[in-house]
């Protein structure tokens, strides 16, 4: 079979990632074999496939047919469609993805909008657990025209949270406030709160501006750094605002309940018309070379989806 392999190349110009041939994966007796129909690429990945490690295969979220169900019985049967969240080589033509880590498909929710559900789903649904109830509060999402931002923006809406999202440019804001967001800016310190919970991704000059706009006693949830730079904090800021604020750290993976259970609400929620996955790209997956670089340069909103026909 065919996979994405990382070449190991260096941060900007030249791709990641070659197709390979690959000798078609052995699952597990708790794996069930997937014969992807599309998969999406995260920041997260790009970051990864600037230093590989070795032997890893890039591809966390796919989409497609079962075609061997689990040798320990568990899970989706063969011919089920699937949505799942192996923790590798899924930018391949099959995947074996654990069966804690799969959910099956009802008819109308399509293997493409599926495919772009596990990482930035499962973030996005994680991220507002970890914020605790949020009707009524006041939150403010940095990086939110990315992926998760999508997400978190219509699920925080729809529980009636107040959500300011910080975008680069309107355009890439337009899409939030069609999904509930109450504002868009496209400066973190045009924002004037004081927000109760700040869900933040960006890192740099951005975490610090952010946390300045925390209400005191509120929570700053730490989600990522997508420019790369390290944070410098002011202990004393702290007294101007957000005194005695939760600064949390979050990963998407410390939770207890099982990415089969949250992949499965996800699903729900599409299904039921409650959550929308943002495509803004969708290509054949030749082009993950070309995508991986658009994502990494800002040039895509939302989810990117590879299809393999
Ligand atoms: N902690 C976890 O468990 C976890 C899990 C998944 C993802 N993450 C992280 O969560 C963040 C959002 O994930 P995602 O999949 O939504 O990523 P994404 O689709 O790449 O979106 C990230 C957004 O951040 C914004 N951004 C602001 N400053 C940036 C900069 N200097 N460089 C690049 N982007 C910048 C961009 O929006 P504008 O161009 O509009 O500013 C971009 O759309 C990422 O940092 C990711 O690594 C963390």
């Amino acid at each position: 079979m065919r996979a994405f392999a990382p070449t190991g190349r260096a941060r900007s110009g030249a791709p990641h990632v070659v197709l390979a041939e690959r000798p078609q994966p052995r699952p597990r007796a708790d794996e069930a074999l997937i014969k992807v129909g599309a998969y999406s690429v995260n920041r997260g990945e790009i970051f990864k496939l600037e230093e590989p490690a070795a032997q890893w295969l890039p591809g966390k979220d796919v989409a497609g047919l079962v075609v061997q169900q689990a040798a320990d019985g568990s899970g989706p049967r063969a011919g089920a469609r699937v949505v799942g969240h192996p923790m590798s080589a899924g930018w391949a033509e099959y995947a074996a993805v654990p069966t804690d880590a799969l959910a099956e498909l009802p008819d109308h929710v399509g293997t493409v909008e599926a495919a772009a559900l596990p990482l930035a789903g499962l973030t996005a649904l994680r991220l507002l657990r970890a914020a605790g109830p949020v009707g009524g509060r006041r939150i403010l999402l940095t990086g939110a025209s990315g992926g998760v931002g999508h997400y978190v923006t219509e699920l925080a809406a729809a529980a009636g949270a107040r959500l300011t999202a910080v975008t680069a440019s309107p355009e890439r804001g337009a899409r939030l406030r069609e999904l509930g967001a109450d504002q868009v800016v496209h400066d973190v310190a045009a924002t004037t709160g004081p927000y109760d919970v700040v869900l933040e991704s960006t890192g740099g000059a951005t975490l610090p501006l952010a946390l300045a706009r925390v209400r005191r006693g509120g929570t700053l949830i730490w989600f990522g750094q997508a420019s790369r730079t390290p944070v410098t904090l002011d202990f004393f800021d702290f007294f101007a605002g957000p005194e005695s604020a939760t600064l949390r750290h979050f990963h998407y993976m410390d939770f207890p309940e099982s990415f089969a259970e949250d992949l499965a609400a996800l699903v729900r929620l599409v299904a039921g018309g409650r959550l929308h996955p943002e495509l803004g790209r969708v290509a054949d997956w030749s082009e993950t070379a070309a995508t991986l670089a658009d994502l990494r340069d800002r040039r895509i909103r939302g989810n990117a989806v590879l299809t393999l026909s």
